[in-house]
């Protein structure tokens, strides 16, 4: 695992925005995994901005997956992941809508499987955007998830529900269960881009990155990856014990070795 403290918020979407663009440029054809929530926005914001000033690479051979949707919602609510990740990324880049997957809500009980399958059929995901839930959750994995699991129907936590009223008006029109690729799914990305921005944030990244590998935060499945990229702020990487040895590395770092 790669721990990388930057000087701001800005600087995490930079930097990931450019980890994103230098696969899309080796890999035309790659498989990208887009997280929702409000961590990444300022990422895709960062990579939309240079698209449309013609600096970025073309996306139009790029397929996206989605790592996680709402159960319950009608089709095309604005809330829902593939809604929300259409307004803010994928159509803005020219990724065709049928390039961009997502476990289907409509049919839970057989979500899980159909999705490890397209993931399979893809060729598995190249980059995987994370964020981290207040409580340690990865995707909507909530404390507890088998470290082993694949995609499934999942029950929010109170916290999670909580967490998200914001996009919703109020607690009670969070739908609670969801579609969510498992943590053996998540595991089997090749490159996991984890980013973390804000003090809320601080705890769960000490727990997930310095902290025993369990269950009871999922996030820290981080510790299994062979290639976990974690870029955080000042405010998330706060609880860190070991923040100045990561700076002295990520400083001393050659040019060549890319993240
Ligand atoms: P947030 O959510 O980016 O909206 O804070 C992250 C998550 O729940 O994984």
């Amino acid at each position: 695992m790669e721990v990388v403290p930057l000087s701001s918020a800005d600087a995490v979407a930079a930097l990931a925005a450019d980890t994103i663009e230098a696969l899309v440029r080796s890999r035309p054809a790659c498989v990208l995994g887009v997280a929702t929530g409000s961590t990444p926005v300022p990422t895709y914001a960062e990579l939309v901005a240079r698209h449309r000033a013609g600096t970025g690479p073309s996306y139009g051979e790029v397929r996206a997956f989605l790592l996680d949707e709402y159960v319950g919602l009608p089709a095309g609510h604005p809330q829902s992941y593939r809604a929300t990740i259409a307004r803010e990324l994928t159509d803005d880049l020219g990724i065709a809508a049928e390039r961009v997957h997502g476990p289907d809500p409509t049919d839970p009980a057989t979500a899980g499987a159909s999705y490890e399958q397209a993931l399979l059929d893809a060729g598995g995901v190249d980059l995987q955007v994370l964020g981290i839930g207040s409580d340690g959750h990865l995707a909507f994995n909530e404390p507890g998830s088998s470290l082993a699991s694949a995609t499934r129907i999942k029950t929010l936590t109170e916290t999670t529900r909580r967490d998200n009223a914001r996009f919703f008006g109020s607690v009670d029109d969070v739908p609670r269960h969801v579609l969510t690729q498992g943590l053996g799914t998540i595991l089997r990305a090749r490159h996991l881009l984890f980013i973390a921005t804000g003090s809320g944030k601080a705890d769960a990244v000490a727990a997930a990155v310095e902290g025993p590998l369990t269950a009871s935060c999922p996030a820290s499945i981080l510790q299994l990856h062979p290639h976990a990229t974690v870029l955080l702020d000042p405010d998330a990487a706060a609880g860190l014990a070991r923040l100045d040895h990561y700076r002295e590395v990520y400083a001393a770092k050659p040019d060549w070795q890319g993240l």
